[in-house]
């Protein structure tokens, strides 16, 4: 049978684990213990060649509601018949119309997922894991540092800064790709920039002909600003690799390691500290993380 994902309305309706959850696949005390939300796709913005951006609505009024997350929280996103992985979040926590989830290709589900067409139906569970501090920012400057497909979990802070825009002082994004192709949420920057007063800078590794920014590592950008580092706090999100780099630099600069803060991602099943997928030595990082300070991802052996 191809693999086309083709799922209408009635089908997914008839899937037994949204009447019945102890009959549906592998999740069964997952899905006892824990909420599924239905949802339809109502929108799908192409973002890259290997990255799409999925607006999910969440079907029932009343539950649509009381969605609410922090920024840096995921979803466990349920495709019917095929799987669930983990995704950031990457809305507004105002937004209570739809949920944005930034999806890349990488093995099956997430191919899967990127064949679905608007109208669609999938399950959230969730939100799980730990937040950026956002409350705890506020007064000080922000440095917002991602790298590739980091700026999806990077997008729930931005929209919080950018709400909240006169509880932070200087607020700084430097994203960094590959290539230019690669830049997630271009129709965005500007916005970022002219509207939120917000220093938006990025640089790819691989500049193109018409690329007319910087070329190099991330790390090339922290030249071109001043940092105050007793009033920074710094969010970084983006490869593990990147991290190492990132955070030495900003300590070599003075910033508290307890004020870095890094998203983990590693593998996970249930989301809610039940299967130990997730595990780094003792930790869960689904429930005692994702969101680290760079303190304690440097306690934690094989972290990074
Ligand atoms: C907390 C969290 C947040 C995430 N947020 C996003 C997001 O916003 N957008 C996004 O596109 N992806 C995100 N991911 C990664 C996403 O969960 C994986 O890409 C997805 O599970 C792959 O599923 P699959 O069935 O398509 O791939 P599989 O067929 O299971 O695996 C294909 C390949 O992907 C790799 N892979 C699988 N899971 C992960 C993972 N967790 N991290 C890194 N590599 C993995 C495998 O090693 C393999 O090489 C997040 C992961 C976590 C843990
Ligand atoms: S994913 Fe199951 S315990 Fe963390």
């Amino acid at each position: 049978m191809s693999p086309e994902f083709r799922i209408p309305k009635q089908d997914i309706n008839n899937e037994p684990f949204m009447t019945s959850p102890p009959l549906y696949n592998r999740k069964t005390i997952v899905m006892r213990t824990d909420k599924v939300y239905k949802c339809e796709i109502i929108n799908i913005i192409e973002l890259t060649s290997m990255e799409k951006l999925f607006h999910l609505k969440i079907l029932d009024p009343e539950e649509r509601r009381i969605f609410f997350f922090r920024p840096g929280q995921f979803v466990m996103l349920e495709v019917p018949g095929y799987g669930e992985f983990p995704i950031s979040i990457s809305s507004s926590t105002g937004n209570k119309d739809f949920i944005e989830l930034c999806i890349r290709k990488a093995g099956r589900a997430t191919n899967i997922i990127h064949r679905a067409r608007t109208g669609a139906r999938v399950g959230i569970r969730g939100p799980f894991g730990t937040s950026f501090p956002m409350e705890e920012m506020k007064g000080h400057n922000v440095l917002l540092i991602a790298g590739g497909l980091g700026l999806a979990p990077l997008r729930a802070p931005i929209f919080w800064v950018n709400e909240h825009r006169d509880e932070y002082k200087d607020v700084h994004i430097l994203y960094g790709t590959k290539d230019p192709s690669q830049m997630l949420f271009t129709y965005q920057y500007e916005e970022w920039q002219r509207v939120n007063h917000i220093n938006l800078m990025t640089i790819v590794e691989k500049p193109d002909a018409a690329w007319k920014g910087p070329a190099g590592l991330i790390t090339e950008l922290f030249k071109h600003i001043t940092i105050e580092p007793h009033h920074t706090y710094a969010i970084i999100c983006g490869p593990p690799v990147m991290f190492k780099f990132v955070c030495s630099h900003l300590d070599s600069l003075g910033i508290p390691m307890n004020r870095m803060f890094v998203s983990l991602e590693r593998r996970m099943h249930c989301g809610m500290g039940k299967c130990c997928r997730c595990m780094v030595g003792s930790t869960f990082t689904c429930v005692e993380g994702p969101v680290f300070d760079y303190w304690s991802v440097m306690n934690l052996k094989e972290a990074i």
